[in-house]
């Protein structure tokens, strides 16, 4: 028997793409170290799996963020880990609050916030762009999109994790770990309650507000399901638009000619950013299990089975994108498969494109180049997500 494929080794971590390439080509359907989850690589059967909730249920994406010490999760209660038709009740209620008009309500905002946070950037010595670009504009966007205070945002990032992999990665004997997560569930129930409440009496013109306005058939959100979509957008939004921001800076240290094309010419900035989706997408695989006994890519599967569903791969499947691993500007093909398919597609694409473009457009007006900083950066992965852990470079004036 061939060894398994570890999605968590040292080697996957830093560049899982030649494995990916083998993956799809020698088993595009295995389960995979570790914990034995399947694995499944190719475009066509990336799209099946998300094609067929019926099949393949969110709902164990849920499960391993709600152990019974935890008490409760609102992430493992949210409509990303929801089956139609409950699904469909809620995702309609939501996106009325989501749509174009909200977005095009924030894009000042954002710009403004992008080009304050980029202009306390150090110019000509080394600084690591994770904590005060990548993290910040991301996490100002969520704070933003909810009506929250500025003082606040520095805490978004901190409950995301301790919700997420702050409870799947304790061990059972470690009390204080476990005490900080239930202490962030508590602490983010209490905000989101109270701004709930304001919002009730003075309504302000943000998505909360829209959110308790929103009705289906006369039927309105209920308190824990607004408290569960607004930890979804806290997890959903911050940690991959991190990713997003982080890999961009990465595509262009790595290619300086690029860089002076988009700062020359910035009507190109939206194809960089998908491409960047594309070829080093923040969220690598979405979670599944089988509802049926089921086959896919040749593979039976029985009832019941956990996949990872891995868009990652997918993005560089040779079959839909020629010369995969080439970061291609004017590549045609599909573009939105980093952002999932299906009913669960993501509700925030438009938003994270947008804070792609107007982070990107803010840091070519504050410097005229990037360079290396003196310490590597170093690749941060999780099951599902990958990006820049930390991004040490330096921005020139000249
Ligand atoms: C580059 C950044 C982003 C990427 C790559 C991304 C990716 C994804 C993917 C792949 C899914 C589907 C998950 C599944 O099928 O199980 C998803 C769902 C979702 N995303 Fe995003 N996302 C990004 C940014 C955002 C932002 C900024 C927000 C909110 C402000 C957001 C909100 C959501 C929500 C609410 C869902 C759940 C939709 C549903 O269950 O119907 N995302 N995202």
């Amino acid at each position: 028997m061939t060894a398994r494929y570890n999605v968590l080794s040292p080697e996957f971590r830093n560049d899982p793409y030649p494995t990916y390439a083998d993956m799809r080509r020698n088993a595009p359907v295995c389960q995979v170290d570790p914990g034995g989850m399947w694995a499944v690589t190719r475009h066509e059967d990336v799209i099946f799996v998300l094609k067929n909730p019926e099949l393949f249920s969110s709902r164990g994406f849920g499960l391993a963020l709600n152990p019974p010490w935890l008490g409760g999760n609102p992430f493992a209660d949210s409509m990303i880990t929801m089956d139609p038709p409950q699904h469909g009740r809620l995702r309609a209620l939501v996106s009325r609050a989501f749509g174009t008009f909200s977005m095009a309500r924030m894009e000042p905002h954002v710009r403004a916030f992008a080009e304050q946070a980029v202009a306390e950037l150090p110019l000509g010595e080394p600084v690591d762009v994770v904590p005060p670009y990548a993290l910040r504009i991301p996490a100002f966007v969520i704070g933003d999109l909810m009506g929250l205070p500025l003082s606040l945002h520095a805490r978004l990032k901190r409950w995301a994790d301790l919700i997420t992999g702050g409870v799947t990665t304790v061990r059972p004997d470690e009390h204080d770990r476990k005490e900080l997560a239930r202490g962030a569930v508590a602490d983010l129930r209490r905000y989101f309650g109270e701004l709930l409440e304001e919002r009730r009496r003075a309504p302000a013109e943000d998505l909360v507000s829209d959110l308790l306005a929103a009705k289906v058939d006369g039927e309105a959100l209920t308190e824990d399901e607004l408290i569960a979509f607004m930890t979804l957008l806290l997890v959903g939004g911050i940690e991959t638009a991190v990713n997003m921001l982080g890999a961009s800076l990465v595509v262009l240290l790595e290619r300086p000619e690029l860089w002076e094309t988009l700062r020359a010419d910035r009507s190109l900035i939206p194809a960089f950013i998908d491409e960047v989706l594309r070829y080093e997408p923040p969220l690598h695989a979405v979670p599944r299990t089988t509802t049926a006994e089921v086959e896919i890519g040749g593979v039976k599967l029985p009832k019941g089975a956990a996949l990872l569903v891995m868009t990652g791969s997918a993005n560089r499947d040779e079959s839909q994108f020629p010369d995969p691993d080439r970061f291609n500007l004017a590549r045609p093909g599909p573009k939105n498969l980093p952002f999932g398919h299906g009913v669960h597609f993501c509700l925030g694409a438009q938003l994270a494109r947008m804070e792609g473009r107007l982070a990107l457009e803010a840091l070519f007006d504050h410097a005229r180049r990037i360079s290396p900083g003196p310490e590597p950066m170093a690749w941060h992965r999780t099951l599902l997500v990958r990006g820049p852990g930390s991004l040490p470079l330096v921005l020139h004036s000249t």
